[in-house]
């Protein structure tokens, strides 16, 4: 059969990308983008941040910043999604055009600066949703004029914690004027140590970093020594990068973060360091370059017990995340892995 997004694709691609992105959504909200296959090899399950999945590859932040269709990406093939960048007042984002696809290098730039409909909406949005049949992270970020970007982060973790699986600090999003003040190690460990003080913070739901591609190693260091000294339940990397290696498309030249298949190679290898740097003791999630079931599974076999994806999305759609499973399994099966967790752990060794 056609993959129904391949019909698609040309006329999506004509629209700019958010226009293309809203009738994604819409399209997802009604129903009318096909599902995926929902019988995922067993040797795909894992356990993240304490829920039990049916694989591990979930949905990137970015996507869904507003909650729409997160609870509806279970039919079409993830094992989790994450919904944001929520900031605590709904934010325009910057002025458009904002994002810009590079075809030819299977690519994304965006300065978005995180346009979204604020805390009351999504959690208005969440509510009348209930719970959700795959696991849930919500991404968190300030306001980019705001006077205290710890005090936004405190505000929603506390008000984002029933109903998330995973709370997701974005201290890496190079969009905003505020969007990687807490990359300074000191205000990093003050942050966590506000978060700490929330009463109800040993009970809630595990916290997890998420760091910019765009540090030297010297500074990865000291941000992973205050994440484990801070206890942090997970790391997630990498964001979108500033950097710009070789590229074709003529779109290179656009102002943001740059996303896709050239950050794929950076981010696994940020990954892998800091998987050194952390021993094993935390739970490290891997986002960048995703485009294929060997993707996943280097990214895996650095140390990551599940990974997220979003700008192969838009180039091959939803067939993506089963071909990335199928792929994925034949090459855990081919190094005689039972699971993913195993060979995770083998990152060690
Ligand atoms: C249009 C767009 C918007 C994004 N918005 C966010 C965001 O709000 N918060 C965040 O942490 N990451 C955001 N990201 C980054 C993704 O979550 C992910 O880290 C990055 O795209 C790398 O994965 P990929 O190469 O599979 O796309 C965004 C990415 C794109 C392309």
């Amino acid at each position: 059969m056609i993959d129904p997004f391949l019909l698609a694709k040309p006329f999506l691609h004509f629209l700019d990308p958010e226009s293309a992105h809203e009738m994604t959504l819409c399209a997802l909200e009604t129903g009318l983008v096909p599902g995926q296959p929902r019988d995922d090899d067993p040797i795909l399950r894992v356990q993240l941040f304490g829920r039990a999945l049916r694989n591990p590859v979930g949905l990137a932040a970015g996507f869904d910043k507003n909650g729409r269709v997160y609870d509806l990406m279970a039919a079409h093939g993830f094992g989790f999604a994450e919904i944001g960048g929520v900031t605590p007042r709904p934010q325009r984002g910057n002025p458009r055009p904002r994002v810009f696809r590079l075809p030819a290098d299977r690519a994304v730039i965006n300065r978005m600066g995180f346009p979204n409909d604020g805390a009351d909406a999504l959690e208005t949005r969440m509510q009348r949703k209930g719970r959700s049949p795959i696991g849930v992270g919500i991404n968190l970020a300030s306001n980019a004029d705001s006077a205290d970007p710890a005090a936004d982060f405190v505000a929603l973790a506390t008000r984002f914690a029933p109903y998330a699986d995973y709370l997701t600090l974005d201290v890496s999003c190079p969009n905003t004027a505020n969007g990687q003040v807490f990359l300074e190690p000191e205000r990093l460990a003050d942050l966590l140590a506000q978060l700490a003080a929330i009463p109800w913070v040993s009970a809630g739901p595990p916290m997890v970093a998420k760091l910019s591609p765009d540090i030297d190693d010297a500074l990865l260091a000291r941000l992973v020594a205050v994440l484990l000294d801070a206890r942090i339940d997970g790391i997630m990397v990498a964001n979108s990068t500033r950097a710009r290696p070789p590229l074709r498309d003529p779109a290179a030249s656009e102002a943001g973060g740059l996303t896709g298949v050239p950050l794929m190679a950076s981010s696994t290898a940020m990954l892998a360091r800091v998987r050194e740097l952390t021993g094993g003791g935390v739970t490290l999630v891997g986002v960048g370059g995703i485009a294929s079931g060997a993707d996943a599974y280097a990214k895996i076999r650095a140390g990551a017990s599940a990974v997220q994806l979003y700008t192969g999305l838009i180039y091959e759609g939803t067939a993506l995340v089963t071909r990335v499973k199928r792929e994925l399994a034949a090459l855990l099966r081919r190094d005689g892995f039972g699971s993913v967790a195993e060979a995770a752990a083998a990152a060690a060794t």
